[in-house]
C-alpha cells in the first residue's frame, strides 16, 4: 500500500505536539497547557473589518501575492514595529507562516541539500525539509542556554548547506538571541551566502528590549527570507494569514510555488488586516503581551519553588523545562502528569529526539486556571 504514495511521506509523522494533545483529550476536564493557542479573541477592529468585507462582497480572488492594500499595510506594519523597509515587489501575503515557509523551502531546495536547524526546534521545519528530499542538520543549543552561537553554527556548515532556519523568539524555549549573538550571526552568515530563513512569528511577544529583526541587517538582504504571521501576535491562528519578505530574485521564485499551492490568501482576511494599524488593535496587543508576561513571571516563580530550574525566557509563551531533577524523562513526566492530575503539557522530544528530559508548558491561559495547573504540577512533582 505504501508504495502507492510519495515515498518521502514514509519519513514523516503527524506532529508529536498534536498526537500528544489528542491523547490528552481522553481525560476529563483536562487543563491544556499544550498548544500555542493564544488566550484572547482577535482584536475587535480586525473582526469588524472582516464583517465589512463580507457586507461589501469583497470575496473574490486577490492577486496571487496579495491585494496591494494588504501588502502596503504589512510593509507599513513592519516598518513601524521592526524598523525595516521592503518594496511592494518583495512581499507575498500567504496562508500563515506555515505556507510561506513551505513555499520558500520548496523554491530554494534541491535534493540532497542540507538545512541547518538550531534545536530544540519547532516541529514544523524538519518534515518540510524531508519532503524536499533534503537533510535537516540540527544544532544543539542547550549547552549555550538555547542561544545559537557562530562558533556552534560554523561546525555544522558543509558544502551542501543551503540554508539555516533561525526562529527568534524560539518555540519551544522562548529564547531570543542576545544582541551580540545576533550581530555576530548576521555578520558571519553574510560571508557565507547561504539562505537565511528568519521565522519571526513570535517577535511581537517579547519581554526584552534587546530584540532586532534579521530584516534590519542590510548585509543579509540578498540571502534573507523573512517569514511571519498574525497568528500568535494578534491571536489569529485560525485566520491563516502570514507573509514572506525577500529580495526580488528570491521572492519571484517563491511566488511561483505559492501561486500553485494556494492561489492567494483569503480575501476576507486580507481585507481585515487593514485594521492591524488601528491604535485599538495595538492597545489590545499590549494587553495580551502584558498578560503573557505576568503569567510567565508567575509560572517561573511557582515552578522554581516546585523544584524546576526555570529561567525567565525573553519571548513567546512557552517554558521549556528539564525534568532531570525529578528522575523521569519528559514523556513519562507528561503522561503521568495528565493521568494523575489532568494537566496536559507536551513532552520535550516533540522538538527534537535529543530532548528526552524536557517538557514544554504553554502558559497562555487565564490566571485562575494557570494557578490551579501549577498547584497540581507542584503536588505531582512533590510525590516523584
Ligand atoms: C516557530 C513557529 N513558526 C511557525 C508556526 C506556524 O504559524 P502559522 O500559524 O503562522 O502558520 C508556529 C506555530 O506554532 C511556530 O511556533
Amino acid at each position: 500500500m505504501t508504495s502507492l504514495f510519495n515515498k518521502n511521506l514514509s519519513k514523516i509523522q503527524t506532529s508529536k505536539i498534536r498526537q500528544f494533545d489528542t491523547y490528552c483529550n481522553r481525560f476529563d476536564d483536562v487543563i491544556k497547557l499544550t498548544l500555542g493557542q493564544p488566550l484572547f479573541p482577535t482584536p475587535a477592529p480586525v473582526k469588524e473589518k472582516a464583517v465589512e468585507a463580507l457586507h461589501r462582497n469583497i470575496t473574490t480572488y486577490t492577486p496571487n501575492r496579495g491585494a496591494q492594500v494588504t501588502q502596503e499595510t504589512i510593509l507599513r506594519y513592519c516598518k513601524q514595529h521592526f524598523g525595516f523597509d521592503y518594496d511592494l515587489e518583495e512581499i507575498i501575503v500567504g496562508v500563515g507562516t506555515t505556507e510561506v515557509l513551505a513555499a520558500s523551502l520548496c523554491s530554494i531546495l534541491n535534493e540532497g541539500d542540507e538545512v541547518i536547524i538550531p534545536a530544540p526546534a519547532y516541529s514544523g521545519y524538519e518534515p518540510l525539509v524531508l519532503l524536499n528530499r533534503c537533510t535537516a542538520k540540527t544544532v544543539d543549543t542547550a549547552p549555550d542556554g538555547f542561544q545559537l552561537t557562530v562558533e556552534n553554527l560554523k561546525k555544522h556548515i558543509t558544502s551542501k548547506t543551503k540554508c539555516v532556519i533561525l526562529t527568534d523568539p524560539s518555540n519551544p524555549t522562548g529564547a531570543s538571541l542576545s544582541r551580540k549573538n545576533r550581530d555576530e550571526l548576521a555578520a558571519f552568515l553574510a560571508t557565507t551566502g547561504i539562505f537565511v530563513i528568519a521565522d519571526e512569528v513570535y517577535n511581537r511577544i517579547l519581554y526584552t528590549n534587546d530584540h532586532k529583526s534579521f530584516g534590519a541587517y542590510p548585509e543579509l538582504r540578498k540571502q534573507l527570507i523573512v517569514v511571519n504571521s498574525f497568528s500568535k501576535s494578534h491571536s489569529m491562528t485560525g485566520w491563516r494569514l502570514g507573509w514572506v519578505l525577500a529580495g526580488k530574485d528570491v521572492i519571484n521564485e517563491i511566488a511561483k510555488v505559492h501561486q500553485y499551492y494556494v492561489t492567494a490568501a483569503s480575501t476576507i482576511g486580507q481585507y481585515a488586516l487593514q485594521a492591524v494599524l488601528d491604535p485599538q488593535t495595538e492597545k489590545e496587543l499590549a494587553h495580551m503581551v502584558a498578560s503573557y508576561r505576568a503569567n510567565m513571571e508567575y509560572a517561573c516563580c511557582e515552578l522554581t519553588q516546585a523544584g524546576f530550574d526555570c529561567k525567565p525566557p525573553q519571548g513567546a509563551f512557552y517554558l521549556y523545562l528539564s525534568t532531570a531533577n525529578f528522575g523521569v524523562d519528559g514523556d513519562a513526566f507528561a503522561r503521568r502528569l495528565v493521568q494523575e492530575t489532568n494537566v496536559a503539557i507536551i513532552p520535550g522530544d516533540a522538538f527534537g529526539d535529543a530532548y528526552k528530559n524536557y517538557v514544554r508548558i504553554s502558559y497562555c491561559i487565564d490566571k485562575p486556571t494557570l494557578t490551579e495547573a501549577l498547584r497540581r504540577i507542584a503536588g505531582f512533582v512533590a510525590k516523584l
